[in-house]
């Protein structure tokens, strides 16, 4: 029998245009074929062909520049591309407009600094979009939001406001928060960088248990800890190319490029 995940992890596999329509039960949740980006001169994203399948954990590991950042921001289009094709769940991204916003939905984020509403409660903060986008009722949008803020062990903070709360505190509640729109992927951007150290452990373990879920993830992060232990692939990214994509205990042990094993040797000694 034919390994799907490996498959569709097959960058040489004929990229034909999906038809409008048609239902591709093997596509992968994310796919991007070909990326480009730009910043002015600066090429910061250079053919990248990177496929996330369903509860997959990804980790995105760099330096600094590397195009990380930018290459997670494209999947949900806060960054345009310049070429190539972006697909979620086997349909091209949309330019702009409802389309846009129904994906974006379908994509939660979590990036390093907490953006939570700061005048509204925990709970608000956490209701608030499935009741706008999703047309979600308050009394269901609200024990929803008690659910997930419990599962992320924020409950008895629901009345409060974010700035009452600790950063990890205020991390865990941004991760309930891209949960309540029951996001098909989850994107983390270096979620547990601006913490004090004593509130890493507490979302990376929220996170830990999110991919026992089956929750499909990327996530960028200096957490090698956390890459060993949760991730199915690393992904090690320089210079805005793709260098390598292997599984986390070949990738530690046995990184293939000078690259690789340059990152390597410096965030290991730390
Ligand atoms: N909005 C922007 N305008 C111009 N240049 C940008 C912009 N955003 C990022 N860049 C540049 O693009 C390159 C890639 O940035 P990116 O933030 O994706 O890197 P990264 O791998 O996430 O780095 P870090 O580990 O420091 O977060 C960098 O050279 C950065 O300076
Ligand atoms: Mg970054």
């Amino acid at each position: 029998m034919v390994d799907k995940k490996e498959e569709s992890n097959d960058l040489s596999r004929p990229k034909a245009p999906l038809v409008p329509g048609v239902e591709y039960p093997d596509h992968p949740l994310v796919e991007l074929t070909h990326v480009d980006k730009h910043f002015g001169d600066l090429h910061v994203l250079k053919d990248i062909n990177l496929t996330v399948n369903k509860g997959e954990v990804l980790v995105v590991v760099g330096p600094s520049g590397s195009g990380k950042s930018t290459m997670c921001r494209t999947i949900n289009r806060l960054e345009t591309i310049d070429s190539g094709v972006i697909r979620i769940d086997g349909k091209p991204l949309p330019q702009e407009g409802k389309e846009l916003a129904e994906l974006r939905a379908e994509v939660g984020m979590v990036f390093q600094s907490f953006n939570l509403f700061a005048n509204k409660t925990i709970l608000e903060n956490v209701t608030l979009a499935p009741i706008k986008v999703r047309h979600m009722d308050r009394k269901e949008a609200e024990d929803l939001a008690m659910d997930l803020l419990g599962r992320v062990g924020v409950a008895s903070q629901a009345n409060k406001m974010p700035s009452q709360l600790s950063g990890g505190q205020q991390q865990r509640v941004a991760i309930a928060r891209a949960l309540a729109m029951r996001p098909k992927v989850m994107l983390f951007d270096e979620p547990t960088s601006a913490l004090d150290p004593e509130m890493v452990n507490e979302v990376l373990d929220v996170m830990v248990e999110l991919a026992r879920e089956g929750m499909t993830m990327v996530c960028i992060t200096h957490e090698m800890g956390f890459a060993r232990k949760a991730a199915d692939r690393i992904v090690f990214m320089a210079d805005g190319r793709i260098l390598e994509e292997n599984a986390p205990d070949e990738f530690f042990e046995h990184p293939q490029t000078d690259r690789a094993k340059d990152f390597l040797s410096k965030i290991l000694t730390h």
